[in-house]
């Protein structure tokens, strides 16, 4: 099964993607991260038809699992996640063939925050959107960080939610 991270967040070597290059050492997929793309805000008149998202959306396609990365940005997804998902809306409009072809994929998300569990209107949209566009959504794994990324603390989870084999110590 092939799998893409779309990582959104506001810090580049933060928690979430450490969370991201965490996941990837013990279950192999490529990143995508929105901050090297130019994706504009969701427009009626599609003027931002020529940026970034739809060959960003193409590449994504190529894969089976999609896993959205976040942080919690007050109980929500970040703000760069946010501007993905609303021109997600271009595949029910100016892309449709895209669109079509996100059904049947699998989706996940990875997600750090401070509070010690996600509050559930975090991942209701993930869930929602997931649904309205055929994917099967399967399950979160959710990181609570203090000022930092512990390995240690994130590590034995993961491991049991990716369902291998623990050899961690
Ligand atoms: C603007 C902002 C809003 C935040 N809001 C929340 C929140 O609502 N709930 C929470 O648990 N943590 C919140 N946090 C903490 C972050 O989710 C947490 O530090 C996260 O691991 C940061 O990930 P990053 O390094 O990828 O940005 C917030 C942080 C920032 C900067």
């Amino acid at each position: 099964m092939k799998q893409v991270i779309i990582l959104g967040t506001s810090r580049s070597n933060g928690n979430t993607h450490k969370l991201v290059k965490l996941y990837q050492e013990y279950s192999p997929a490529d990143i995508i991260n929105l901050s090297d793309y130019s994706i504009s805000p969701y427009d009626y008149e599609h003027k931002n038809i020529d940026d970034d998202f739809a060959n960003l959306i193409k590449n994504a396609l190529n894969y089976d699992h999609i896993i959205f990365a976040s942080p919690i940005y007050w109980y929500s997804m970040s703000a760069q996640m946010k501007i993905f998902f609303d021109r997600l809306s271009d595949l029910l409009t100016i892309n449709k063939e895209l669109g079509r072809r996100l059904r049947g994929k699998t989706c996940a998300i990875l997600a750090t925050g401070l509070e010690i569990k996600a509050p559930k209107c975090f991942e209701q949209p993930f869930i929602l959107t997931a649904n309205y566009l055929g994917m099967h959504y399967q399950q979160m794994f959710y990181c609570s960080c203090n000022e930092q990324f512990i390995v240690q603390k994130h590590l034995p989870p993961l491991i049991s939610y990716l369902g291998m084999q623990s050899t961690y110590q």
